[in-house]
């Protein structure tokens, strides 16, 4: 009998997810909050229901009877679901409440990096007083990250000359920040290329996922307010044409001790665990870790996935990992089709899509919509996710572009991701 597993989140990463599952041979039961037509059409039953409401969840799970649950979104992982599911005798592949904390709180993070003295970590205060904001941003010429310690959909970061200009604004946004949770993170402000390394792991071992690189910034050329991720890379070789291997195998030690840190303190981390570094010139550095497939990058990976996701997910929920997964050598570029003014006052509309859009290096994914296959309705956020596939980014990039061509209505897209001038520009930079 085929094994039913949970899948709960209705984004772009989800549906990738559930497409993994199904090629698997399970059956899917899904629980998300839009009517998303793809991962509906994928599954035998869905709820739709607020993705917070765990209660709710738990009931569906218990009434179907599955065997397994694996959790999409981040704000999910800060509820009692993993931990009730598992309660109540269904297997998990994702971290428990506790151990996604090292994403729902950058505090705990940062002060797990310090305490097991873990490469990597940054210069960090966390700020509970007016007056020590007072030292730190006005009588100091330091830079930093300004932070909430908690989830914040990738747009709570604001940078000291990135996104905001002078002393005075910076210490009103971390005041804001500090009235609202009391407490704000300053952490020391670094340049270089970001990246970004997933695995999956089962609290003791480690499966690598190629490297990827998002692009969070609204605008052509990285302009405009951080977002979800506009799109995403991952190259042939499963590095990136602009980060030498030396670095990934840092990064992934850093993960590696990460990993080995949360189980010596009780605190063991079975799911995706996923880095984000800066490569800079004293190393790559941490910029976060997340508890879950990062969005869009996940997409990418699973794209080029090969084997059976089911299996990995059982052997990440049993402590056993099985490496039942691996991953083609080809490159991938996605790009996220939003609403006009995504990120600041977005106006929603519909798309018609082509039948037959796919093939087999065009891939695309739904995510926050409602509607059909064929005809979706946007909300507010990211609507469908545009893969290519092929040996070089760039060609990626231009097989999406032909994509494209065969979604009607008004959208946004940023075309510059992937293109031969950007990826050549980075090599030129690093
Ligand atoms: N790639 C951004 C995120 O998933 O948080």
């Amino acid at each position: 009998m085929p094994s039913k597993i949970l899948l709960v989140g209705g984004g772009g990463r989800e549906d990738a997810v559930a497409r993994k599952i199904v090629e698997s041979g399970s059956e899917l039961y899904s629980a998300l909050k839009n009517r998303n037509p793809s991962i509906i059409s994928l599954s035998r039953e869905t709820l739709i229901t607020d993705e917070l409401n765990h209660q709710a969840i738990l009931e569906f799970a218990l009434a179907k009877g599955v065997d397994l649950a694996f959790i999409g979104p981040d704000p999910v992982l800060d509820t009692p679901l993993a931990d009730t599911l598992l309660s109540r005798g269904i297997r998990v592949a994702s971290p428990s409440r506790l151990a996604a904390r090292i994403e729902t709180s950058k505090a705990y993070m940062r002060e797990l990096l310090s305490r097991y003295e873990i490469q990597g970590n940054l210069e960090y205060h966390e700020v509970k007083s007016v007056k020590e904001l007072e030292t730190l941003i006005l009588d100091s010429t330091a830079e930093y990250a300004i932070k909430p310690t908690g989830l914040t959909g990738g747009k709570g970061v604001r940078v000291m000359g990135i996104q905001i200009d002078t002393r005075r604004e910076a210490f009103q946004y971390a005041r804001e920040i500090l009235e609202r949770d009391g407490m704000v993170l300053l952490e020391e402000k670094i340049s270089g290329e970001e990246f970004s390394q997933m695995v999956f792991t089962d609290g003791t071992h480690m499966a690598p996922m190629p490297m990827a690189q998002d692009f969070k910034r609204a605008f052509e050329g990285d302009k405009g307010p951080n977002t979800g991720g506009m799109g995403s890379i991952t190259d042939a070789d499963h590095l990136l044409p602009f980060i030498d291997s030396g670095t990934r195998e840092r990064a992934l030690q850093i993960i590696a001790s990460v990993i080995n840190a949360m189980r010596s303190e009780g605190n063991e981390f079975r799911g995706i665990m996923y880095g984000q570094f800066m490569k800079t010139s004293r190393g790559p550095k941490v910029v976060e870790i997340n508890a879950r497939f990062a969005d869009p990058e996940g997409i990418n990976v699973l794209s080029i996935s090969s084997g059976n996701f089911t299996e990995m997910l059982y052997s990440i929920a049993d402590g056993s990992l099985r490496k039942s997964v691996s991953f083609r050598n080809s490159a991938t570029v996605l790009k996220y089709v939003v609403p006009v003014g995504y990120g600041i006052d977005p106006r929603p509309g519909k798309l018609e899509i082509d039948k037959n859009f796919e093939g087999e290096n065009l891939k695309i994914y739904y995510a926050a919509v409602s509607g059909t296959r064929d005809n979706v309705i946007m909300s507010s956020s990211r609507a469908l996710a545009v893969v290519g596939i092929a040996d070089h980014i760039w060609d990626a990039s231009d097989t999406v572009e032909e994509g494209l061509k065969k979604i009607h209505g008004e959208y946004y897209v940023r075309h510059d991701i992937g293109t031969r001038e950007m990826i050549q520009r980075k090599i030129r930079q690093s």
